[in-house]
């Protein structure tokens, strides 16, 4: 066999070299994808097809080694390319070249509400990934942020599946660029992370269609080349070979041509896996001994899979159309010799981070113009808090990473106003003093002996004696922090931040605020403080994009991708949900946790909305240092059929004396329907550069998607004729005017 191997491999050398020869139909890729893939599945044996769907490593699968089918790598995702970890384990593999460019949280990319953003970073991600040699990238992440205290929020794209769904489809065609497949993940209804493997998420069909599954849909509209599911179940069926969602909806209503990949370890059955849709199975545990030969033969996709075909319990077709999927996942990868080489820790990363941290920063609170610094009033500044220093590309699951270097936020900003300005820094709490995650190490020794009275003390001294302070701190991916596999505990400040906060409010009120995290907080001290921002973790390049937005380099120009409660009272996955469950014995799945999703469409500002509920900042919130007036909207036709064209049109006029960007944002009201339906939802946004006095008029066209609901009993999108609002916003409580029109 080694040496059939051998040969053929000799004979593909000759064959690249020799264009004369004749190429197998399989590795010819002039010819159809479609062709070649029905050449090598007619070439290949039973064995080798099982062989093809499960992994032979940690992180790949094998391909098909006889017939010169690379393996396939795949490797996390989604906002850096982790490090290479041995084999068979997590452990790192201890490679000194696989260090990468973090880049921003996705939360951040969602709230830069920039689909060219969105771009750059997919095909900047993508290069690393490429020049990595990975095949896949796990990611992104789009599920919908339903609570606050969701331990991956941070790595996913807000509440709206409007907005999710339009920077998702972004980053898609960014990454596939190079060649590189995203893995869109965790599909679907997979919203938080406490009991993340027996979690039974039990949601609706309007749910589903309308929150849940659109920014799915727009990754798979937009191309995408592969789909993790899932580790929890949904209405009593595993994610990763959901019939329903798998085979029903994305297979068969979607037309999705890619292959599911399972998330790691989130296969239990042959059975279920085989016939639910799951096309290839990973990280399932073994023994790592072989002791029945391989230990990925154990995998439920490998051996008892391939005794079963044998015994006639699956059929070959099913194989075969796993077995297409994989081999039009690696044609399209790893197989395709046009994809570029890509590149790595480039000067265009690092300008792409930054610019995506800049342009994701979300002004929340400006009082009395206190940001921009004004250099010529601050002379002294006492930097705060432990995120002030703490490095954060490392930790937070398996997104952690191995940048090339990270600059923390104090390390910015007096690399910027270090001449101009003392900066007298003081830690304030101790939070997380952890120096490494899954051995990367953070090459920082955080421990601190004062006691928590000591610290306090000594930051109100260094508040009192400054003209500004500037909190820094937050979460910080560690447990209960933005971190998988846990959920946060409340939605409060750890570490007495809260607390240390109002003491330094009250010793100088000239405070301003930077929260890094990835989800919402309580902020009970809003009132005593100046200025806040929403800092998300923001890569390598973490204090240059803060310190160019607090020193008015850069104007900001972020808003929120979600809402923020002032407390959990006012999420309605709390209020009207049953968070985090409710066990139950399955006699078929055992231990679960049922989970249900009372709240059904009314998600985020759907639910603020309806019950007129003030959070301490809307979804879709976000201030600049110059400022804008809206014009009247105005409607192109009153009256029409849900085919003709309407079109809306605002005009917006920058009224500072600073260049600035806006988000304008489109919502609908439907007035009257037959089924409940949120007071107005998002359906469109612009993000417009205005000089100082500049006007531009926004158009936005309204479709008969914008207008239509899913009718779970005729399960399909139905419009209704009657009374409809176009709204525009700054932000969802931030009305500008609104356009009546009606359809007949
Ligand atoms: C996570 C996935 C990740 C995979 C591989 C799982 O635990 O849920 O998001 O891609 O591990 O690291």
């Amino acid at each position: 066999m080694k040496l059939k191997n051998l040969i053929l491999q000799m004979a593909l050398v000759l064959c690249a070299f020799n264009m004369n020869a004749e190429l197998p139909v399989y590795l010819d890729d002039s010819k159809p994808i479609e062709e070649r893939i029905d050449d090598a599945i007619s070439q290949m044996s039973l064995k080798q097809k099982v062989a093809l769907l499960h992994a032979h490593s940690k992180f790949s699968s094998p391909g098909v080694p006889a017939l010169g089918i690379p393996e396939l790598w795949t490797d996390d995702g989604p906002m850096g390319v982790r490090p290479e970890v041995l084999w068979d384990e997590w452990d790192q593999a201890g490679w000194t070249n696989d260090s990468c460019t973090a880049f921003p949280s996705l939360t951040c990319l969602a709230a830069t509400w920039n689909p060219e953003m969105a771009a750059l970073y997919g095909k900047s991600i993508g290069e690393e990934a490429r020049y990595r040699n990975k095949s896949v990238l796990l990611g992104p992440g789009v599920n919908i942020y339903r609570t606050p205290l969701g331990g991956r929020n941070f790595e996913y794209f807000g509440e709206d599946p409007l907005l999710a769904g339009i920077m998702a489809a972004e980053y898609v065609k960014g990454v596939q660029s190079n060649g590189v497949a995203v893995c869109v993940k965790h599909f679907a209804a997979n919203n938080h992370e406490w009991n993340r493997y027996t979690t039974n998420s039990i949601v609706g069909d309007r749910a589903l269609y309308e929150i849940y599954l659109p920014a799915f849909k727009a990754a798979v509209d937009a191309g995408a080349w592969s789909l993790m599911g899932g580790y929890n179940l949904i209405n009593g069926q595993h994610a990763t070979y959901n019939q329903r969602l798998i085979n029903d909806i994305l297979k068969g209503e979607w037309g999705f041509d890619g292959a599911v990949i399972s998330d790691w370890g989130a296969v239990h059955d042959t059975k279920q896996a085989v016939e639910g849709g799951l096309d290839l199975e990973f990280g399932t545990g073994t023994d790592g001994l072989g002791s029945k030969g391989n230990p990925y033969d154990n995998y439920y996709l490998a051996n008892p899979y391939y005794n079963g075909l044998v015994e006639g319990k699956y059929s070959e077709d099913q194989l075969n159309d796993k077995v297409r999927r994989v081999l039009r996942l690696t044609m399209r990868t790893a197989m395709n010799r046009n994809r570029p080489f890509g590149s790595i820790n480039s000067d265009e990363h690092h300008e792409a981070c930054r610019k995506i941290g800049e342009e994701g920063i979300v002004l929340l609170k400006n009082v009395d113009n206190t940001l921009p610094i004004d250099l010529k009033k601050i002379h002294t500044i006492a930097v705060i808090g432990e995120n002030g220093i703490k490095r954060m590309t490392v930790g937070g699951g398996s997104s952690s990473l191995k940048a090339q270097y990270e600059i923390y936020p104090l390390e910015g900003l007096e690399a910027r106003l270090g001449k101009d300005i003392d900066i007298v820094y003081e830690r304030g709490y101790v939070g997380d003093t952890c120096t490494h995650y899954n051995n990367v190490w953070t090459k920082q020794d955080l421990s601190d002996p004062r006691t928590p009275e000591q610290l306090t003390a000594d930051a109100v001294k260094a508040a009192k004696g400054a003209d500004m302070v500037i909190f820094i701190g937050g979460l910080n991916k560690s447990d209960h922090q933005d971190a998988e596999g846990c959920d946060r505990l409340s939605m409060d400040l750890p570490y007495n931040q809260n607390e240390l906060i109002e003491a330094l409010a009250a010793a100088n009120p000239n405070i301003v605020v930077v929260n890094i995290s990835g989800t919402g907080i309580a902020m009970p001290w809003l009132d005593k403080v100046k200025a806040v921002l929403q800092a998300w973790y923001l890569g390598n390049e973490t204090g240059n994009a803060l310190a160019a937005v607090l020193c008015g380099d850069v104007n900001p120009s972020g808003k929120l991708p979600y809402t923020y409660y002032a407390s959990l009272d006012q999420c309605a996955a709390h209020k009207l949900g049953d968070y985090p469950g409710t066990p139950r014995h399955d006699p078929v799945e055992g231990d679960i946790i049922d989970m249900k999703y009372n709240d059904d469409i009314f998600v985020g500002y759907r639910y603020t909305d309806m019950n007129k509920i003030k959070p301490t900042f809307p979804f879709g919130h976000g201030l600049s240092y110059t400022t804008f007036e809206y014009g009247k909207p105005s409607i192109n036709r009153k009256k029409g059929s849900v085919d003709d064209k309407f079109t809306v049109t605002i005009p917006v006029t920058n009224t500072g004396s600073r260049e600035g960007s806006e988000i304008v944002q489109l919502y609908i009201a439907d007035l009257k329907s037959s089924l409940p339906r949120p007071a107005k939802e998002l359906k469109d946004f612009a993000k417009i550069k205005l000089q100082p006095g500049q006007t531009e008029t926004v158009v936005f066209e309204i479709g008969r998607e914008d207008l239509c609901f899913f009718d779970d009993k005729a399960h399909s999108w139905i419009v209704e004729p009657g009374k409809f609002e176009a709204i525009i916003g700054a932000s969802a409580a931030d009305l500008k005017g609104k356009v009546g029109f009606e359809i007949e």
